[in-house]
């Protein structure tokens, strides 16, 4: 049991209540004039994590890294890099290192000299630089482009420079803004897993803004989702997934069907929520400390929901309703049905084609009647 503790504290160090944090951020503040661009955040982050901020545009994210990295003095509040208090701490004296949103690389030098030129800054003496870059392009795996120029480089060969460029001073902390961003969609998930790898090897920390979800999804250890400045929830991408917190993050990650509801019955180990305006009625299989008769929000996954063109034997209280197929998308991999309840509603479902269609066909079609259920698991209550 002891071991079986130790190695989740490993793999899951927030988890530990011993375990210290790398990089801690407590209330910190950025105000541009009468503009709140961060509001009072505090996050920890762990040796080895690969962290993500993700959030819309102008949510806040480059400005709290350009804070971490000390471009920007904060408003107020604290930032500790491996417990030293960074305030009035320069960016070149920081463990950190900031790879930027447009990773700007010089045109007129070669891979191996943008990548030896900090260490050139630095005064590293020439055969520990030779070896450092060497190094490096082996681990991004352009050894061969060494003398190449920028131009003569692909686009995902370009960002895995500006990666080996940030890497070469051995950061403890590394902050990338969008590194995939100038990437196309193939490009950019196959460096999505070189990045994860490189960072494996190094066992660097990496803090990472992304607009992606999926990108962040796939890459990190946890995710802090962002809006306006404030963090709406920080967790697992599973927790982020399957245990939002907010209505926000339910919408903001995936899709989901939300249904507004009022709780009608609240026992030990389950909750009954009735569906306004709706015959939807929600048997969620875990407690809440939420009243009866309160208001809420009913979340629900469009991949957990069963459709079937025959009805059931019994007809069920919850977790079921009845509806018309109003729109189907076929996407290859899976399709998209949009069902139409009663009352004019949509529901949203995906449904993975396992097997290959006949021509044409589909799991149900247009105007089809059909009926929706769902574990009494899947529903996530929402308060907020
Ligand atoms: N120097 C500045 N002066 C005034 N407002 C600023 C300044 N820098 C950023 N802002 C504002 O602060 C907010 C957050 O900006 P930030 O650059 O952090 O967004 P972001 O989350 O990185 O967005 P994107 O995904 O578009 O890069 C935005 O509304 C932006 O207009
Ligand atoms: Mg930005």
């Amino acid at each position: 049991m002891q071991n079986g503790t130790d190695k989740l504290f490993v793999d899951q160090p927030w988890l530990d209540p011993e375990a210290e944090p790398f990089v801690k951020i407590q209330s910190l503040t950025k105000t541009f004039g009468s503009f709140t661009a961060v509001s009072s955040v505090d996050l920890e982050i762990y040796e080895g994590e690969l962290f993500s901020l993700l959030g819309g545009s102008g949510c806040g994210k480059s400005t709290l890294l350009r804070m971490l990295a000390g471009f920007d003095p904060p408003t107020s509040g604290n930032i500790f890099i491996d417990g030293v208090d960074m305030a009035g701490v320069p960016p070149y004296q920081r463990p950190v290192n900031m790879m930027f949103q447009s990773y700007a690389l010089f045109p007129h030098m070669t891979v191996e000299q943008n990548v030896a030129y900090g260490l050139k800054q630095d005064r590293v003496p020439k055969d520990k630089i030779a070896e450092r870059v060497d190094q490096m392009l082996s681990i991004v795996e352009l050894s061969q482009f060494a003398k190449r120029k920028p131009h003569q480089l692909s686009g995902g060969q370009r960002q895995r420079v500006a990666l080996a460029r940030a890497l070469v001073k051995n950061p403890k902390v590394l902050l990338l803004d969008e590194p995939l961003g100038a990437l196309d969609k193939r490009l950019r998930e196959q460096t999505q897993f070189e990045l994860m790898n490189i960072q494996e090897r190094l066992g660097i920390t990496f803090i990472v803004v992304t607009h992606d979800q999926e990108e962040a999804m796939t890459l990190s250890s946890r995710i802090a989702v962002m809006d306006q400045g404030r963090f709406s929830q920080i967790g697992t991408p599973t927790d982020i997934y399957e245990y939002p917190e907010t209505r926000f993050v339910a919408n903001f990650i995936g899709s989901a069907n939300m249904f507004e509801g009022r709780v009608k019955e609240n026992g030990a180990d389950y909750v009954i929520v009735q569906g306004v305006g709706s015959d939807v009625s929600f048997y969620i299989d875990h407690s809440t400390a939420v009243r009866e008769n309160t208001a809420v929000w009913v979340a629900l996954r469009p991949e957990k929901i069963t459709v079937s063109a025959s009805a059931p034997e019994d007809s069920a209280d919850y977790n079921f309703v009845e509806g018309v197929v109003d729109d189907i998308g076929y996407l290859g991999n899976f399709s998209i049905y949009k069902i139409r309840l009663d009352n004019g509603r949509i529901i949203e479902i995906t449904h993975p084609n396992q097997t290959r269609p006949k021509h044409g066909r589909h799991l149900v079609e247009w105007e089809d009647k059909v009926y929706l259920s769902w574990a009494p698991h899947s529903p996530v209550l929402l308060t907020k």
